[in-house]
């Protein structure tokens, strides 16, 4: 193989074969092709594109790169593209398991404005997300289910190649992006994958076209690879839920989990009791029946019945809670710890939380802000070491369309160790947070079904 000739072919646009791409990836992962040339490589794909086949060659060879797992039963994941609030996946992994599937999910910790799912699971004091694939094997076989940190054995080509491209401008490509996913996906071994794809000003992909163009290619690549799969295209202008930030959302996780089983009188905090979050409860049935249904074989409405009873019975949250044993997590002190965070408020909540200026209703709150102010207060990272404040993040107090009175609190903001950033966050909470003396029209959470 002549790297010098496969890069000029693609920069004319031209098509290389599977062989051709398998050899690269082979090569790069093995050291034998240096980083200046795969940066070239990225940047040709970047501004030339790939064809279905050319995708699909470059996921086989990264998801092929480390190890496969492998599955006995239905089994499935889902993969968010990341957004604001977005704790979906921690209601949702254990959920499907609760209706009989084995989830394995290997998750990221998030560089950006908010952490990953594995940081908020580790918001739960001894919670150890660093699992051997043999340990996040025994775990998934106990409980159904296993939310752990990606492991360097898994896709090791994506890694040493995603890093490359964040620091040369090669990651908005549409190719480069599905052969990343979906070898992760591929490789933690799950029969059906199901996607929800963010599209709007807290996303990854800012408009609907790019949102669907890349949930399309997701489905397409995961059913080239023999897997059942569906996306969903989902709004992401305002945060997902009440809560942004690590704990917060852990907290509001099992609200959802929790609360539709025993009521929202017998939830476990002690402050006046929260409406459950409707955003995150339709979008976690939706998703996770659609893992049931398509794992199963079952029909979409039975799934959703069976998403809808096991809230209600306590049946997810059982798994949720066996989970976080698993993996050695102490769910009764994170439980206890966030009472007294929420009796002691004097500790780093901001004493003039952003005010509504007028009366009227909540017309819209950006998301990218809101993001913005939580990353301020310590709950995000912007390099790899940087370390997250798992008590630090923003508590909304009003939703879209929600009316309002002058001078009513929006949004409580916590920042235990920052907390002379709280002015800054709380600035960005107002500017983030729009009143108009109209209420705004309704708008669907799901875009578009992609299947
Ligand atoms: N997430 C990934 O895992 N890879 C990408 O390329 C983009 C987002």
């Amino acid at each position: 193989m002549i790297v010098k000739l496969l890069l000029d072919r693609k920069r004319e646009g031209g098509e290389l074969a599977p062989e051709e791409i398998r050899a690269l990836v082979d090569a790069y992962t093995r050291g034998d092709v240096p980083d200046y040339q795969m940066a070239a490589f990225a940047m040709a794909v970047c501004c030339r594109g790939m064809t279905a086949a050319e995708t699909h060659a470059l996921t086989d060879a990264m998801q092929h790169s480390g190890a496969c797992l492998s599955w006995t039963g239905p089994s499935a994941d889902k993969h968010s593209t990341g957004g604001i609030g977005d704790k979906l996946s921690l209601v949702i992994q254990p959920l499907a398991a609760s209706c009989g599937l084995s989830v394995p999910s290997l998750a990221g910790r998030g560089l950006g404005l908010t952490g990953g799912t594995v940081d908020k699971l580790e918001s739960i004091p001894g919670y150890n997300a660093a699992l051997s694939l043999d340990e996040f094997k025994r775990v998934v076989a106990s409980c159904g289910v296993s939310i752990a940190a990606q492991t360097a054995d898994i896709a090791p080509a994506d890694k040493k190649l995603y890093a490359l491209r964040d620091v040369t401008g090669t990651v908005p490509s549409i190719p480069l992006i599905v052969g990343s996913i979906l070898s992760k996906k591929l490789a933690e071994g799950a029969g059906t994958l199901v996607f929800d794809v963010k599209c709007g000003a807290g996303a990854f992909m800012k408009t609907r076209a790019d949102a669907c163009a890349l949930a399309r290619a997701l489905v397409d690549g995961a059913k080239a690879a023999g897997r059942r799969a569906a996306a969903l295209v989902t709004a992401m202008d305002e945060p997902l839920g009440w809560t942004v930030g690590n704990a917060l959302e852990v907290e509001e996780a099992i609200d959802v989990l929790r609360g539709g089983a025993l009521g929202e009188r017998a939830l476990p905090w002690p402050r006046q009791a929260r409406p459950l979050p409707h955003d995150v409860v339709e979008l976690s049935v939706e998703l996770a029946a659609r893992m049931v249904s398509l794992a199963k074989g079952e029909d979409l409405d039975a799934a959703r019945a069976a998403c809808l009873a096991n809230l209600a019975n306590g049946a997810a949250f059982a798994r949720f809670a066996e989970m976080v044993k698993l993996h050695g997590g102490d769910l009764d002190a994170f439980l206890a710890q966030r009472r007294v965070e929420d009796v002691s408020p004097g500790r780093a909540v901001a004493p003039r939380p952003p005010l509504a200026a007028a009366d009227g209703f909540v017309a819209s709150i950006d998301a990218q802000k809101v993001g913005q102010a939580a990353f301020e207060l310590g709950a995000g990272r912007a390099q790899a070491t940087d370390a997250i404040d798992p008590a630090a993040g923003v508590r909304l107090l009003v939703k879209r369309g929600d009316g309002v009175s002058a001078g009513q609190p929006l949004a409580q903001l916590y920042a235990p160790t920052r907390p002379e950033r709280l002015p800054a966050a709380v600035r960005l909470v107002q500017e983030a947070i729009a009143v108009s003396s109209a209420a705004p029209t309704v708008r669907p959470l799901i875009v578009e079904i992609v299947e």
